[in-house]
């Protein structure tokens, strides 16, 4: 709606997990580097947690894209909310495999032969499965089953990503999955920005997006943004994408603190220090002067 008015190619903050639209932050590059690693050592499981939004889809993303460029065979399970039956069978299906996908034993059975066949010839096999913190317990089991398909000598045939929240973590803890949990040999996590990150990826986006000198948010307001987005990636997509809108309502290049404030109660957001200092004291029409904060480099 406004990439006309700002110039911008596309929308620089889609809310789509888009790898065209990637920021190499540190831990996101570490991430990546950890699961394409994880994969090509062929030692079984990986476990990446981060709190929601912080990037963790995008980065199965850009696995999912290396491992196409690879060749690499794989099945992306999204859907978490399945039962065991559920899982077989969309396994069977993204994998392609030749058999009754509803059963559970015929899906085993060319699973392995697939497994072995790929190995054979070199390859690996992946399954990536997204929200992992709701799989259920049985499905769990499962998957620790599946981890267990090993050669002696071309070593575990399936390597697994699983992707969730924190709760992740924490249900990986539990006394009856610790078998699961000795099998896990990397471990990733993603934490919100840092406010030099944040300034970095909303630059980064706009850059992406056609707009070479990003000068629509002052450091002022990219403060406040940080400091109201916690540095979470998706909620700084959220800000920006409705800052961006009111601007161009308004006809202006550059976004205010007036309209972070307007943008910020519409939606309903909350942020450590709100209730305290409540709206933003700044000249309504002034998008420069000091921080209200000191810069937060870490939350
Ligand atoms: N490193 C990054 N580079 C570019 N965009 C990013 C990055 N990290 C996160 N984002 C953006 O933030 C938004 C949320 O990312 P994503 O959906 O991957 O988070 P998530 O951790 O999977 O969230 P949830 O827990 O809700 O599933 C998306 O719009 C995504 O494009
Ligand atoms: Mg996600």
């Amino acid at each position: 709606m406004y990439n006309a008015f700002f110039g911008f190619r596309e929308n620089p903050f889609n809310l789509s997990p888009d790898p065209a639209f990637l920021y190499r932050s540190p831990q996101h590059e570490e991430a990546l580097a950890n699961l394409i690693y994880g994969v090509h050592s062929r030692k079984g499981f990986i476990v990446l947690t981060g709190e929601v939004g912080t990037g963790k889809t995008t980065m199965l993303e850009c696995l999912r894209d290396y491992l196409e460029s690879q060749y690499v065979e794989f099945a992306f399970l999204f859907n978490s909310r399945i039962n065991t039956e559920q899982f077989f069978e969309m396994i069977a299906y993204d994998l392609d495999l030749r058999c009754a996908h509803k059963s559970k034993t015929e899906v085993l059975f060319a699973l392995n032969h697939l497994l072995i066949q790929q190995a054979n010839e070199g390859r690996t096999t992946v399954l990536i499965v997204d929200e992992a913190h709701n799989l259920e317990w049985d499905v769990l089991e499962e998957i620790r089953l599946l981890g267990n398909l090993e050669n002696p000598r071309l070593g575990k045939l399936l390597q697994i990503v699983l992707a969730g929240q924190p709760e992740l973590d924490r249900k990986l803890d539990a006394p009856n999955l610790r078998q699961l949990k000795q099998r896990i040999v990397l471990r990733c996590s993603l934490a919100p920005f840092t406010l030099a990150e944040a300034v970095e990826y909303v630059n980064s986006r706009l850059k992406k997006a056609g707009m070479p000198e990003p000068s629509v948010f002052s450091d002022g307001v990219m403060q406040e943004i940080h400091l109201r987005s916690q540095g979470i990636p998706r909620l700084i997509n959220a800000i920006c994408d409705n800052l961006l809108l009111t601007a161009f309502a308004a006809e202006e290049k550059q976004a205010t603190f007036a309209m972070l404030d307007e943008v910020c109660q519409d939606m309903r957001l909350e942020w450590p220090g709100k209730r305290l200092r409540g709206r933003s004291p700044i000249s309504a029409d002034s998008s420069e002067g000091a921080p209200l904060f000191s810069p937060r480099e870490q939350f």
